[in-house]
């Protein structure tokens, strides 16, 4: 028997956890109070693109396991597992995370906890932030005592949310000081199939749980910063910095993934949460531990000036009259998600300069015209690079990997092309008679 499971937040998070703890055999009841959000999520469509989702969220709607409402008071009489997985984004014009979401979750929550629960916080919080959140739960709580608050942070990546929640790398449960019984046994039953698939439980501390998760996307971002100044240094020397990946990749201590230079990362999570890490980390008193994280997010940055430079050189040295057809505007491949895309910031910062700029991506369409609304959009690739100067590759949809160099040339002005994510086969793009450009190789 599964249990009863409120989740609040239908973003990304919140309605991939809903959908894949009903997919999981629990009762659960998605929380959210956009209306408009909850009718398109109630009737079976998602607001964003993930593959996979889809089936897992019209399956549990279909069966009954999964519903949506606005409603705290029936979330509260429903379950006693509550998640919260309301967004965390950076503050406007500051470094640090707004936390008024999750806040709002608790302060509207904890008055009608009448009866023992567990909150389970999923969405990424300065380390400091659930203990402060227990004990304001608790001053609010009618059952006050016999409410535990613990932490449980989400690893999901867009594009694979839904294997990602299913099959957890691992699951980290930070738990207070003195108290967490409850929170633990009910954490465990939630995740029973995954327990009995030995997936790692760990069991930690709330400081650490918070810290787990913005350590590991620090790490994945100083990752990708690595190889991109590795980038810079194989573009002076004349070497191939995808071959280099290869090469240190096979040591196991280093891993080939989250080593593919190009235009560096974007997206809702890694941006942000370094900057959140940084933020927090000054204002504790250790600012200095994270200068790190800082060149990390200053050298992520200057990829994408540096794109704009090398299509600058390709355009003959200025913009002005110039056509650039731009392939890809998500962030990375199987995701409509723009925010913070280096993409898009590259193909505005092009268009700004002069060029006549064409985008196409085959999810992202929608969400960049609303957040860059002046640049042409065009319907295909053809279209997208029918008479332009120069071709860029920006995010490496498998679409874009598998182009025909030689069908694609009959169509630009010249046959120029900069793959900002290293992903074609330079000799193949050659042979047909581009002059092919990568990032940080020959
Ligand atoms: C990330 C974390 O991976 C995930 O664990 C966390 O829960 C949320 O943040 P996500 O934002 O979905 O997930 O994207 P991810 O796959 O990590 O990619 C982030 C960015 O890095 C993308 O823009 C991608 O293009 C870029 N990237 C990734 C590189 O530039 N090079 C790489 O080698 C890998």
């Amino acid at each position: 028997m599964g249990r009863r499971i409120a989740v609040f937040g239908t973003g990304y998070l919140g309605a991939t956890h809903a959908a894949c703890m009903a997919e999981l055999g629990h009762e659960v009841l998605g929380v959210d109070v956009d209306e408009a959000k909850l009718a398109k999520l109630a009737a079976g469509e998602l607001p964003f693109y993930e593959p996979g989702l889809p089936a897992v969220l019209r399956r549990n709607l279909n069966s009954g396991s999964l519903r949506f409402t606005t409603s705290y008071e029936e979330a509260a009489d429903f379950a006693n597992v509550h998640f919260i997985a309301v967004g965390t984004p950076q503050k406007h014009g500051e470094l640090a995370a707004d936390l008024r979401y999750v806040d709002a979750v608790i302060e509207s929550l904890a008055p009608l906890l009448t009866r023992p629960a567990a909150i389970l916080g999923k969405s990424t919080v300065p380390a400091g932030t659930a203990a402060r959140l227990a004990a304001r739960m608790r001053s609010l709580a009618p059952a006050s005592e016999q409410v535990e608050l613990a932490w449980n942070p989400e690893f999901l990546r867009e594009g694979f949310a839904v294997a990602d929640t299913l099959h957890p790398d691992r699951i980290v449960l930070g738990l207070e000081s003195g108290r967490g019984a409850y929170a633990e046994a009910a954490a465990r039953e939630v995740y029973a199939t995954q327990l009995t698939a030995d997936t790692p439980f760990l069991v930690t501390d709330l400081a650490t749980a918070e810290l787990v998760k913005t350590a590991a996307n620090a790490f994945l971002a100083t990752k990708i910063s690595f190889i991109n100044s590795i980038a810079e240094v194989c573009e002076a020397t004349g070497a191939d910095v995808s071959m280099l990946a290869d090469a240190i990749g096979h040591d196991a201590r280093i891993g080939r993934r989250f080593l593919n230079a190009g235009i560096g990362f974007g997206g809702g999570c890694l941006p942000k949460d370094i900057r959140a890490f940084i933020a927090m980390a000054g204002e504790l008193g250790a600012g200095q531990a994270f200068s790190l994280l800082r060149e990390v997010d200053g050298i992520n940055m200057r990829r994408r000036n540096k794109m704009v430079d090398l299509a600058r050189e390709a355009a003959g040295g200025s913009f002005i009259g110039t056509r650039i057809g731009v392939l890809g505007a998500a962030f990375k491949p199987d995701s409509d998600d723009v925010r913070d895309s280096p993409a898009l910031n590259i193909a505005g910062q092009i268009q700004l300069q002069g060029a006549a700029v064409t985008v196409y991506d085959p999810q992202a369409m929608d969400n960049a015209r609303q957040l860059f609304p002046t640049l042409q959009y065009a319907q295909d690739v053809p279209t997208a690079c029918t008479g332009v100067d120069v071709v860029l590759i920006l995010t490496e949809w498998q679409q874009f990997v598998g182009l025909d160099p030689g069908e694609l040339g009959t169509l630009v002005r010249s046959r120029s092309v900069i793959d900002g994510r290293n992903c074609l086969d330079p000799r193949a793009w050659r042979e047909a008679g581009w002059k092919y450009r990568g990032i940080g190789r020959p």
